[in-house]
């Protein structure tokens, strides 16, 4: 029968039994998966775990902070904090194409970790301890969109699944591959994690990278990071955090449009704000929210982010829409 007692001690004997007296790198990124994840395999192999969080540039205002003082705090586990942005900027440079974009960012997130593993095993020197695993904090719904589960199409590879490059050396460890959100949740809670990393919204491994339709650019990232944050301290500010599953803000950057800002023409960029309500991820609904707080969010937008001139509401469900756009 399942309770999340049940499954944490399953799991637990699961990852001892695979990782043995070995050594494991676990990918945090913030989310809730990846801190699930990285409680779990840390409460059954303790120090041999070291997580591995990666600033791709890709990410939100404030994140990086948040993970290195919450997750630290709340677990205790050893962090290594990688500054990549160069690298995952370079390696993005002139793509536009979304799975391309995936595809590449996962690759880069796997060379990353394999210069962490590198690092650690020389740390470990004369111990010669092996690092052979990647700890991930896959869902069911990730190993499905990504064409991994039975009878369903390939919708969009998620970084953790179909956009893992194919000459991956580590073996994963992925404990919570079969379970949906809201069990990770209580796994999470069960675990002793606190209520704001355990009811964090969903915010996906490829970042802001996957919320610029159009070529990633550090300039389109700093102006989506203003609109989101912006959006974020809104909601937020309305109370309505728990009545919505996430809010991807978008930026339109091939798309321009007339606007008149004081006494003169501009010719800016739409933000799309895609607040949705879901149990699952899997299917969605576009959320009402109350107009004052859409106001206050567009208004707010336009007038503090440069270049930005019009602000959309996305009011598809999903299907037909994903959530995220790309
Ligand atoms: P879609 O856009 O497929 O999103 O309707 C479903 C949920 O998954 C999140 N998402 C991802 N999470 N890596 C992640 O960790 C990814 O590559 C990825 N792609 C989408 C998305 O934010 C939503 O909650």
């Amino acid at each position: 029968n399942w309770t999340t007692t049940n499954v944490v001690e399953e799991q637990i004997a699961l990852i001892r039994e695979q990782v043995g007296t070995k050594r494991a790198i676990c990918g945090l990124s913030g989310g809730v998966d990846s801190a699930v994840a990285a409680a779990l395999v840390q409460k059954a192999i303790g120090s041999q775990l070291t997580c591995v969080y990666v600033d791709h540039g890709l990410m939100r205002k404030g994140e990086t902070e948040q993970v290195e003082k919450d997750f630290v705090a709340a677990t205790g586990v050893q962090l290594k904090v990688v500054d990549a942005e160069e690298r995952f900027l370079n390696a993005l440079a002139g793509v536009s194409d979304p799975e391309q974009k995936r595809k590449i960012i996962g690759r880069e997130f796997i060379r990353v970790f394999e210069q962490a593993q590198a690092e650690l095993v020389a740390e470990a020197g004369a111990a010669g301890e092996d690092v052979a695993f990647l700890v991930q904090g896959t869902l069911y719904p990730d190993v499905v969109e990504s064409g991994g589960g039975t009878g369903t199409a390939n919708i969009k590879s998620h970084h953790n699944v179909g956009g893992l490059p194919d000459d991956i050396e580590f073996q994963l460890v992925e404990p919570l591959r079969q379970l949906f959100k809201d069990e990770v949740r209580m796994v999470g809670q069960e675990l002793g994690l606190p209520e704001e990393i355990v009811q964090r919204q969903p915010f996906p491994g490829p970042g802001l990278g996957i919320r610029i339709v159009g070529e990633v650019t550090r300039e389109r990232l700093d102006l989506l990071r203003e609109a989101d944050a912006i959006a974020r301290e809104e909601l937020t500010a309305a109370g309505l955090d728990r009545d919505i599953w996430q809010c991807p803000v978008v930026l339109l950057a091939d798309v321009r449009s007339v606007g008149v800002q004081g006494d003169g023409r501009t010719y800016g960029h739409p933000i799309v704000l895609r607040p949705v309500s879901s149990e699952d991820a899997m299917t969605a609904d576009w959320s009402r929210l109350p107009y004052e707080t859409l106001a206050k969010i567009s208004t707010r937008i336009t007038n503090e982010v440069a270049d930005v001139n019009r602000v959309v509401l996305d009011v598809t469900s999903k299907p037909p829409g994903t959530i995220e756009w790309e």
